[in-house]
């Protein structure tokens, strides 16, 4: 991307005429948050490779020293020392989760079962985020957790000892799948969860590679559902159940010292995927970056509107699939419809797809995503906002948007309301805009990708 002009509080984005190059997404942030706290939790020496400048991760950092765990950095690697959880320290002050909202509900789970007492603290937009959805089955498991009036943030967090519940998960959130699981580590008793929607499962894959027994038992699929999917595939995306699986710790829960190596960010790298498919004569390719079929939903859904996305190479990597993919500029994207089954596959993308939805020809309708309201911004809105802002005609409904394309793209100003997502999503727009678009306080995509448009901008020609 061309950008003409940077201040601390407005960057201008130039239209662009092709996207060509190589692009290697930043260290996936999800995956780094658990390396992080798992070599925290580990007794000896763990390490994390390679280092990532997203706050939102060095957040966990900041914590997790704070309870007693020594994080340096050397070279592009952060080298853990941890006493183990059992001899993590009591906190002096509150701890700090920044913007995060997956540092708060993971650490709570870590802290439920510590005989000290902690409190958790975030910024703005993190204290006005739910945690009921963590409070109330920790609590079920023994856990004394007090939150703020409306069941938000701060959450103070007193000694208390846990046992292992079965607990069938209300709302598709990996971040609440992960809480439970880390609190059932230190639990007397056994601890079953069960997911109607399969949410990413980093926290279970990374158990399993950390030497706890960590088991993923998926039902046989009805053969009739199977006959109708074979007849309708359309039916794979309405709102029925399509996996009912349950999550379950076994006896062995101690967690190993490890090496983890933290593959790309697919979220990040689905921005950059976007925008190929959309400029002209592009073609981008995108290395080393994380493919865990729990993340790659919006791989299947851009490939019904159109898009040409292919594999070139496929690995595994720390217990994660690691891959290569090449996008090319697809001739004239296709209207879509996504229902809830596929949203826990594709949340943090869902901006960038609503922004695609735009540009798309014909009206695209995405349903069951009501959990985007609780995002770093209300993410139904801020995306309905900016689309109205660029000329793109949008219906906003409780649980998604009806979005009518190809529009017309008007360079004009946008506001992300500090939320990184909503940033990139609009800025790679500017990729298309008739015009120069304003993109205010562009720093908040320092939260995932510190250096986004540098890198977006190495490929714009
Ligand atoms: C995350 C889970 C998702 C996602 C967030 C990261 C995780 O949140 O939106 O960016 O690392 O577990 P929910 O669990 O709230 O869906």
């Amino acid at each position: 991307m061309n950008t003409t002009e940077a201040t601390s509080q407005t960057l201008t984005l130039q239209p662009v005429h092709r996207l060509l190059g190589h692009y290697t997404p930043p260290p996936d942030k999800s995956i780094a948050h658990r390396a992080l706290i798992l070599s925290a939790m580990a007794e000896g020496r763990s390490t994390v490779h390679p280092v990532t400048n997203s706050a939102d991760v060095q957040s966990t950092a900041s914590c997790l020293r704070q309870l007693g765990v020594s994080i340096e950095v050397v070279d592009d690697t952060w080298v853990i020392e941890s006493p183990g959880i059992r001899n993590w320290s009591a906190p002096e002050r509150a701890l700090d989760c920044g913007n995060s909202g997956t540092t708060m509900r993971l650490l709570a789970g870590c802290l439920a079962g510590r005989p000290f007492a902690s409190e958790l603290i975030g910024d703005e937009s993190l204290s006005q985020r739910p945690m009921a959805r963590i409070a109330i089955p920790l609590r079920k498991m023994g856990a004394l957790i007090e939150l703020a009036e409306g069941d938000t943030p701060p959450i103070t967090i007193k000694p208390s000892s846990l046992r292992g519940i079965e607990y069938e998960l209300p709302i598709a959130s990996a971040q609440v799948k992960s809480a439970i699981l880390l609190a059932g580590l230190d639990a007397d008793g056994a601890t079953t969860i069960t997911e109607t929607y399969a949410t990413r499962d980093h926290t279970e894959r990374m158990f399993r590679y950390a030497e706890v027994d960590c088991e993923t038992l998926h039902p046989p699929r009805p053969a009739d559902r199977r006959e109708q999917l074979l007849e309708n595939p359309d039916a794979a995306r309405d709102d029925t159940p399509n996996y009912h699986h349950k999550i379950v710790l076994g006896e062995r829960r101690t967690v190993r010292r490890t090496d983890w190596e933290i593959p790309g960010d697919f979220s990040t790298a689905a921005y950059v995927i976007a925008a190929a498919a959309v400029v002209r004569r592009s073609e981008v390719i995108i290395a080393n970056v994380g493919i865990n079929p729990t993340r790659t939903t919006f791989l299947k859904v851009l490939r019904r509107m159109g898009a040409q996305v292919d594999f070139e190479k496929r690995e595994q990597s720390g217990g994660e699939p690691v891959g290569t993919l090449r996008v090319t500029s697809a001739k004239q994207l296709k209207a879509v419809r996504v229902g809830r089954a596929e949203v826990p596959g594709l949340i943090d993308e869902l901006p960038i797809l609503a922004v695609l939805a735009g540009r798309a020809e014909g009206i695209t309708v995405i349903r069951g995503a009501g959990e985007l309201r609780h995002k770093e911004s209300d993410r139904i809105a801020t995306v309905t906002e900016n689309l109205r802002a660029v000329g793109v005609k949008v219906a906003e409904l409780e649980d998604g948007w009806a979005i009518e394309g190809p529009s017309e793209w008007k360079g004009t100003t946008i506001n992300p309301h500090g939320d990184h997502r909503i940033a990139m999503a609009f800025g790679v727009a500017g990729h298309w805009a008739d015009g120069p678009t304003q993109l205010l306080n562009p720093e908040c995509v320092k939260i995932s990708a510190p250096d986004f448009f540098n890198t977006m901008a190495a490929l714009s020609r």
